[in-house]
């Protein structure tokens, strides 16, 4: 066999292998949000900001998105919100180099990606945050958020709820599973 294939090949293997490994040491496989989580999920997100606007006393921090896969959020929030800071964080190594790529290329200057776990980030200065995750993560989550208060005021989740906390907003996608997307809102209640 050349060996242009057999690298290809061993090349193919390996990514595969990096995204297996990451998916059991995370416990979720890097699966993109569809296209329509992520218009539901930017609609929740005007509300949320036309809600951060009208308080004045609120400064407005960065949208974060924990587990940010292969940086679709990232870029469809970052095109949304030019003049806002997103952050991203993202730990398995293939989906975290394609959307450093993508966001490189593409030239989003507001987006900053992190290769870190997130529940060892300060999350006190996020105005918004943003998950696609698993039950497990969303304790994790709600845990971390109760033991850091900060500016934090929203959070939007495709598909797994808050155990301890109520939605303030909630779309049902017209998908296959009817999966939720809910809107979190704190106020101080987490401070
Ligand atoms: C289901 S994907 C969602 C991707 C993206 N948020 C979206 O909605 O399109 C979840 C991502 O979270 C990442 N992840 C899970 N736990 C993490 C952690 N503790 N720190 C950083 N990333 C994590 C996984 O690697 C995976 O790419």
């Amino acid at each position: 066999m050349p060996i242009f294939e057999i690298t290809l090949i061993t090349l193919i293997l390996l990514m595969g292998a990096s995204i297996v490994w990451y998916t059991l040491l995370l416990g979720i496989s890097p699966m993109p949000s569809s296209n329509k989580a992520q218009t539901a999920m930017l609609h929740l997100s005007t509300l949320a900001n036309t809600h951060v606007e009208s308080d004045r006393d609120f400064k407005k921090g960065p949208i974060v998105e924990l587990g940010s896969g292969w940086g679709n959020l990232l870029i469809a929030f970052a095109k949304q919100y030019p003049q806002q800071n997103i952050v991203g964080y993202e730990l398995s190594l293939l989906p975290w180099l394609t959307s450093l790529l993508f966001i490189k290329i593409l030239g989003l200057k507001n987006i900053t990606l992190h290769r870190k776990d997130f529940l060892k980030a300060d999350l006190s200065q996020a105005s918004l945050i943003l998950c696609y995750l698993y039950p497990g993560a969303m304790l994790k989550i709600e845990n971390k958020l109760k033991k850091e208060p900060g500016l934090l005021k929203y959070l939007i989740s495709h598909n797994f709820s808050l155990p301890s906390h109520q939605a303030i907003n909630t779309i049902q996608l017209d998908d296959l599973y009817r999966s939720p997307v809910y809107l979190y809102q704190f106020q101080k209640a987490l401070q």
